[in-house]
């Protein structure tokens, strides 16, 4: 078998797919969370920091076109699986094959999945493309979230976020075998930590910005 038709015709293929995109994508969150600790130092000090990163054009183009590909090949061949899963077990409380991977994340991964695009729509509208020459970053940052229904809209994003990393990294795992035994409480323990990390990480910021306005 071709390496194109293991990928695209295969559901081990499309999982590994699924893994690889799930993974480029909670790197550039890393990137974006350890942006936005910046935030923490200052109006002057992320200001700053956006300008540095808005000079390296053109390689942040580029950057933000692997980005999208990235984010639109994760959201299509996860859709082509919920499909197909769906058509394998039309009764799926009763062929459910891998009890033990079964939480409310793995069970959600869908709506998580869907909810977080809605989220990064609204968020691009947001902060992205909107006039930055008048308002700064931080500023424009800092006013929206002396709103306490953008800080709570905010945290219940990353709340879904974070939900949604907790089983797709465990499942990152599994899809390229790493789930022996041994390793499984070390990876549980490592899923947690991103979990929280990504969570607690992005979702302070509203509220640290909310609290000092
Ligand atoms: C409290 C949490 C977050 C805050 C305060 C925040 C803030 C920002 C800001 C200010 C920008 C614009 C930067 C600029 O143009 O200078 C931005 C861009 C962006 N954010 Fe967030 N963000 C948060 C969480 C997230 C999450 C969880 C995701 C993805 C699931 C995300 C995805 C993006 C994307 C895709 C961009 C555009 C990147 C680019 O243009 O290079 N953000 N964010």
């Amino acid at each position: 078998m071709n390496w194109y038709l293991f990928i695209f015709g295969s559901s081990v293929g499309k999982k590994m797919l699924m893994a690889v995109t799930g993974l480029g994508l909670i790197g550039f969150l890393a990137v974006h969370l350890l942006g936005n600790v910046m935030a923490f130092a200052g109006a002057e000090a992320f200001n700053g920091y956006a300008a540095k990163l808005h000079s390296l054009q053109p390689y942040l183009s580029v950057f933000n076109i692997g980005l999208a590909v990235l984010g639109l090949v994760h959201i299509v061949i996860g859709t082509i699986l919920f499909f197909e899963n769906l058509k394998a077990r039309p009764n799926r409380y009763n062929v459910y094959k891998n009890p033990g991977g079964r939480t409310i994340a793995s069970d959600t991964m869908p709506y998580t999945g869907i909810l977080i695009l809605i989220f990064v729509i609204f968020h691009l509208f947001k902060f992205t493309f909107v006039d930055k020459s008048v308002t700064p970053i931080y500023q424009l940052m800092a006013a929206t979230f002396t709103n306490p229904l953008w800080v709570l809209l905010y945290v219940a994003a990353m709340v879904i976020v974070a939900v949604h990393i907790s089983h797709g990294f465990w499942s990152m795992f599994q899809t390229f075998g790493i789930n022996h035994p041994h390793h499984m409480p070390l990876i549980i323990k490592l899923g947690l930590l991103v979990t929280f990390v990504f969570g607690i990480g992005f979702g302070i910021l509203p509220i640290y910005l909310l609290i000092i306005a």
